[in-house]
């Protein structure tokens, strides 16, 4: 008999519900909130109303475009954590009123080791996935962390940022150009006009396997400030060049850390994972460091880099096979808890 696992996600502003059957997608439907717009960043309160608003069409859109009905799964899995806590109390409610309804497992899934395992989503039965062991550099709007993945269950975070994430870091700067929420895809676009070498940004000088980006931000900061002492058009003219100077910065960051992992002599695959890994130069930049060391990268495809419910459902698929079912008593949780 096929197992079917639908997965929910509503860890910050994208609710999110999919279909997995013996591990190959079937359907992953996400609704973004657009809500937030307006206010240059997610606003927890609306962020929970819209994910009440959103959760049962998601949820049956899933189901509809997998062509299955409800009683047909195995077991549901959703994000437990991080991320906002009235966002997680609605797909966390959900899930489990869902699952004493149909009376089947439920299964807990930590965020972070969603995107993680975002690699093992599969189209067909045939897809290759990543090898255990693998590292996987992981940049969300946020977290920034570098982790070593010994199997599914067994994930060691070996580097993380002790201020911003990197995403924070395109959203914030992006905010300093007026640029809209989220700012991160606009960088993108706009580095591709511009010169990557045109302004020096600070670079932090943090001991270890850890990063740091407020340093960046504030030396941004600085550079528009000045720059718009002598013209009050610095920005408009010199959007491109801004933009790609500073993404340009933050890949030197976040690949400086990486070639310093001594855990890269032991693994022979590597993987990103998170919103920023959406961005192009970033997607670039692993290739490329992964062909000099000779390494498999794995880079996922972009529906899959920011918040989906698929990755939740392949996480949850790793779970049901070991039965690690969860209490119906566990709350969700805000922070880290790996
Ligand atoms: O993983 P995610 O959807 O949400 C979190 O769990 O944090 O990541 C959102 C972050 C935002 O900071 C957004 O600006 C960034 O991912 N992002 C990008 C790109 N697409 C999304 N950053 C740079 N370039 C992109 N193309």
């Amino acid at each position: 008999m096929s197992i079917y696992i639908l997965g929910i996600e509503s860890s910050c502003d994208d609710t999110s519900a999919a279909v997995i059957c013996d591990g190959c997608l079937k359907s992953n439907v996400i609704a973004s909130q657009k809500v937030h717009e307006a206010f240059g960043g997610v606003v927890p309160e609306l962020a929970s109303r819209a994910h009440q608003q959103n959760i049962v069409p998601v949820v049956s859109e899933a189901l509809r475009q997998a062509g299955i009905d409800k009683k047909d799964l195995s077991a549901i899995a959703f994000t437990r954590g991080p991320g906002l806590l009235g966002s997680l109390l609605v797909g966390t409610s959900f899930a489990k009123g869902m699952a004493i309804g149909l009376n089947i497992p439920l299964l807990d899934v930590n965020h972070l080791h969603a995107h993680v395992l975002s690699h093992f989503i599969k189209r067909e039965e045939s897809d290759d996935v990543p090898e255990f062991p693998f590292l996987c550099l992981l940049i969300s709007g946020g977290n920034s962390q570098i982790v070593m993945v010994r199997s599914p269950y067994d994930m060691e975070i070996i580097g993380k940022t002790i201020d911003d994430a990197a995403g924070e870091a395109f959203d914030k700067c992006a905010k300093v150009m007026g640029l809209p929420y989220p700012g991160g895809p606009h960088i993108d676009r706009l580095a591709k006009e511009g010169n990557p070498d045109a302004y020096k940004f600070s670079k932090p000088h943090i001991p270890g396997l850890d990063y740091s980006f407020s340093g960046l931000k504030t030396s941004f900061l600085y550079t528009v400030r000045d720059g718009l002492k002598n013209n009050p058009e610095f920005i408009k003219e010199n959007l491109a060049d801004l933009a790609a100077s500073l993404q340009s910065t933050i890949i030197d960051i976040l690949l400086d850390k990486l070639a310093k992992t001594p855990q890269l002599k032991e693994v022979k695959h590597l993987a990103i994972g998170g919103g920023v890994s959406a961005n192009s130069g970033v997607r670039d930049a692993i290739q490329k460091f992964c062909d000099k060391r000779k390494i498999k990268a794995w880079i996922p495809e972009r529906i899959f880099t920011t918040d989906n419910a698929a990755m939740v459902a392949a996480a949850g698929y790793f779970k049901y096979l070991s039965k690690q079912y969860c209490d119906l008593s566990l709350p969700p949780y805000s922070r880290v808890m790996v």
